[in-house]
């Protein structure tokens, strides 16, 4: 290792205990999940530990479906969107005697320390293995950015430019038909890909989860940029704030205009990850491994401010999200 930061911890610190960890990714896959398994296995097999890759989140940690990881197993995916390791939303897990089965698992697989990168489902699941007396460290994975704890989350950055590449296809066509666009983006509490998404695509109205909205004050500003000669208008909905035909229907009905919908879906999730999930990933896994390695468990890693920090997981969970009032007034602000 040429890291500085890494030699003093290997060649300073009593034996680390861990000598092999497991990772996973669980939840919904989110670019970057990739480049931070590349890491968490690379930096750990640097240091001497061994890694077992399991797939398919929890339920494969249960099923046992868990393989030795080696230097190549993680060569050429830090580009690629996904997860190497696979996904799954485990409903046996969220049972006792599921959770009992894969600490039995882990055992099993001698794997005395585990990372997991997902999003809050899967950190609840790190949070009950830890209580179970199991070192866990955590990797915030979810395109959401749904985390508090945490300024970003791998995939979020990917999934805004993904959406803002949509919103510019969007605008050609419905200036060509002077239409107004409502897009739909993912996030069911957090607006964070709406609220990001829409200030950087200059959109005219954004609504969100964590904020009421009046649809006849939405018509009035379509109105008055139509009076203004604006060819069209794009409003962004996340899907947690309702039903986007019927809120397209009931828009309609106000302007006497055409409203198209388009539901973004699940092409938020997939895609080459950006270079900012990439480093992320990296320094994300790099600091997972690290702490494993200083005995520090049932923590959580992230990025506040421009540095790499680490939480307490429980502290994490319950940490509420705040809600980025200034970057939603610009984007009203700049929309009108
Ligand atoms: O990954 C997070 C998320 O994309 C949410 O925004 C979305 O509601 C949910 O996952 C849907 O995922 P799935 O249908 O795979 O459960």
């Amino acid at each position: 290792m040429s890291d500085p930061a890494m030699d003093e911890i290997t060649m300073g610190d009593p034996r680390p205990k861990i000598k092999r960890i497991g990772v996973l990714t669980s939840g919904g896959d989110a670019p970057g999940m990739n480049a931070a398994i590349r890491a968490t296995v690379r930096i750990a097999l640097y240091n001497g530990l061994k890694v077992s890759g399991i797939r398919r989140g929890y339920q494969g940690l249960i099923e046992a479906d868990i393989d030795n990881m080696e230097l190549a197993d993680v060569g050429d995916i830090i580009n690629r969107g996904g997860t190497k390791l696979l996904t799954a939303r485990s409903e046996e897990f969220m049972t006792e005697a599921g959770q009992k089965r894969a600490l039995d698992v882990l055992r099993m697989f001698e794997i005395d320390g585990l990372v997991v990168i997902g999003g809050d489902g899967s950190y609840k699941g790190a949070k009950r293995l830890w209580e179970m007396g199991f070192p866990t460290i955590g990797i915030p994975g979810t395109i959401d950015n749904d985390l508090a704890y945490t300024d970003l989350t791998l995939g979020f950055d990917t999934a805004v430019s993904t959406v803002v590449s949509a919103i510019n296809n969007l605008r050609d066509t419905s200036s060509s038909h002077g239409r107004v666009s409502i897009v739909e983006v993912m996030g069911r509490h957090c607006g964070d890909i709406a609220l990001f998404a829409g200030l950087a695509g200059g959109v005219e109205d954004i609504l969100i989860p964590e904020r009421k909205f009046d649809l006849d004050d939405v018509a009035r500003k379509i109105l008055q940029g139509r009076r203004r000669g604006k060819l069209h208008s794009i409003v962004l909905v996340a899907e947690g704030v309702g039903k986007s035909y019927e809120i397209a229907e009931r828009l309609e009905a106000l302007i006497h205009q055409e409203v198209r919908v388009t539901v973004l879906g699940y092409l938020q999730r997939g895609g080459t990850p950006s270079v900012t999930d990439r480093i992320l990933g990296a320094q994300f896994g790099q600091r997972a491994v690290e702490l494993l390695l200083e005995n520090k468990f049932g923590r959580v890693v992230g990025i506040r401010d421009n540095k790499i920090i680490d939480q307490d997981l429980e502290e994490a969970l319950n940490e509420p999200k705040r809600f980025d009032q200034a970057k939603y007034d610009l984007a009203e602000l700049l929309s009108l």
